[in-house]
């Protein structure tokens, strides 16, 4: 698996260089020039854990929930106060856990990151299914979220099962949703699971559709080797034909396809955290990308209280990425998104993409795996499974090894991915 990974690196970065974190930080974060800026919190708690999930989370304890949020809007007055001016970002997303469990303080924080930044595209959280009724949505939107996504994973008794996910009463979850809109309504599903047919896909997203959501996500199963979970994995072709069915399904439905993993009703209706260009993590495990400087804090939740109260920032880790590895990172979200429009990236970096990467994508259009139309290159069928089929070797051989890592370490002192 990692030979694919090395290769590739090697190839795109152009050096044997691995992807090197060392345990240094920045004291003071310097976020005013960075365009395109947005914002991540990460609330760890969960009322109980699912054997299947890799994110920082621990169990909800209503003091250590609340002695997070102090350190949280000690973090956020620390960085904010970084800056002279207040600053515009794209987004707010709030994601965990289960962000939820602190709904009592989501306004205290949303009016401390106000102080500091002026959102411009609005708020998100993700909920869990249970959190799907009037009083919390109420409280939601008068807090200023304007979107939501529901970790749905399957209508399905059989994959609820196996995900080891309760029962989900649908019609309470879509009479909620009638009553309180929200921009964008999104549902989580996880596909390639065990004997998961395209009929069983094709019902949750119709149930999704009719039942409230304007957006999906299908996340491919990931399995983690750090989590408990049984559920082996489904053979490539099989993925394949499952993945190519649905996306044309929901092409054939009229849906938009605004990610890899995503589709909407309508353009313009987005949930992503990930897609910016630059953006700002608080709290443990929040990840931060300033230009070339990508940092992670660390996933303790002791740890992270202990730092940011000696008045510190919590990074954990830091890379400075080269001109190539900050590149590479770059195509990676952008083809996330199914298209990279070389004007885009020439803006970004001050170098046409041709000049970079002009052969790959010669290499990639004769392969059949991007189109070329005035300058964008987007994503075909055939790309977006093997862009799948890339992130599942990326994520086992980087984020899998980096999370595992971080997990039983505070602050390691290296972490080299090859
Ligand atoms: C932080 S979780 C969800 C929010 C909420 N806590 C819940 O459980 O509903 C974000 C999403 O990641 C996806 N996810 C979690 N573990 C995964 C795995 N092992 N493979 C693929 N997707 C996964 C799920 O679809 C999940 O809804
Ligand atoms: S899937 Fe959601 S509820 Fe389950 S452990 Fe992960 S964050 Fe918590």
């Amino acid at each position: 698996m990692s030979i694919i990974t090395n290769i590739t690196r090697m190839w795109l970065t152009r050096t044997i260089k691995p992807f090197t974190f060392n345990n240094e930080y920045d004291e003071i974060l310097n976020y005013d020039n960075c365009e395109n800026l947005g914002l991540y919190v990460h609330i760890p708690f969960c009322t109980s854990i699912c054997n299947f999930c890799p994110y920082c989370k621990t169990l909800y304890l209503k003091e250590r929930c609340n002695n997070y949020i102090d350190s949280l809007l000690d973090e956020i007055n620390l960085v904010g106060s970084m800056s002279k001016n207040k600053k515009t970002v794209t987004s707010l997303y709030f994601g965990g856990g289960t962000p939820v469990l602190a709904i009592r303080r989501l306004k205290e924080i949303i009016t401390v990151i106000k102080k500091y930044f002026i959102i411009t595209d609005g708020i998100g959280i993700e909920l869990h299914p249970n959190n799907v009724n009037v009083k919390i949505l109420k409280i939601l939107k008068n807090a200023g979220v304007t979107k939501i996504s529901i970790g749905i994973q399957s209508f399905q008794k059989k994959y609820q099962d196996i995900l080891g996910r309760k029962r989900i009463n649908i019609h309470a979850l879509s009479n909620a949703l009638n009553k309180i809109k929200f921009q964008t309504v999104s549902m989580d599903f996880i596909f390639a699971l065990p004997n998961q047919q395209y009929d069983d896909l094709k019902n949750d997203i119709e149930i999704a559709f009719s039942h409230g959501a304007n957006h999906i996500a299908i996340y491919p199963f990931i399995d983690f080797t750090f989590t408990s979970s049984k559920v082996s994995a489904v053979k490539k072709r099989k993925k394949r034909k499952l993945l190519d069915k649905i996306t044309n399904y929901c092409l054939n439905m009229g849906y938009s396809r605004n990610s890899i993993w995503t589709f909407s009703t309508e353009k313009g209706v987005d949930y992503s955290s990930m897609t910016r260009d630059n953006f700002i993590g608080f709290g443990c495990s929040a990840a931060t990308l300033l230009n070339d400087s990508f940092k992670i804090n660390t996933f303790s939740v002791d740890a992270y209280c202990d730092r940011v109260k000696n008045n510190k920032i919590p990074t954990s880790l830091t890379i400075r990425f080269t001109e190539r590895q900050r590149m590479i990172y770059y195509l990676f979200w952008a083809f996330y998104s199914t298209k990279v429009d070389s004007r885009d990236f020439e803006s970004f970096f001050g170098v046409p993409l041709n000049k970079m990467y002009g052969n790959e994508l010669k290499l990639a259009n004769l392969l059949g795996l991007v189109k070329e139309e005035k300058g964008v290159y987007t994503l075909t069928l055939k790309g977006a499974f093997y862009y799948h089929y890339y992130e599942n070797f990326y994520t086992l051989s980087y984020i899998d090894k980096m999370w595992s890592i971080m997990r039983k370490e505070d602050f390691p002192s290296k972490i080299k991915l090859k």
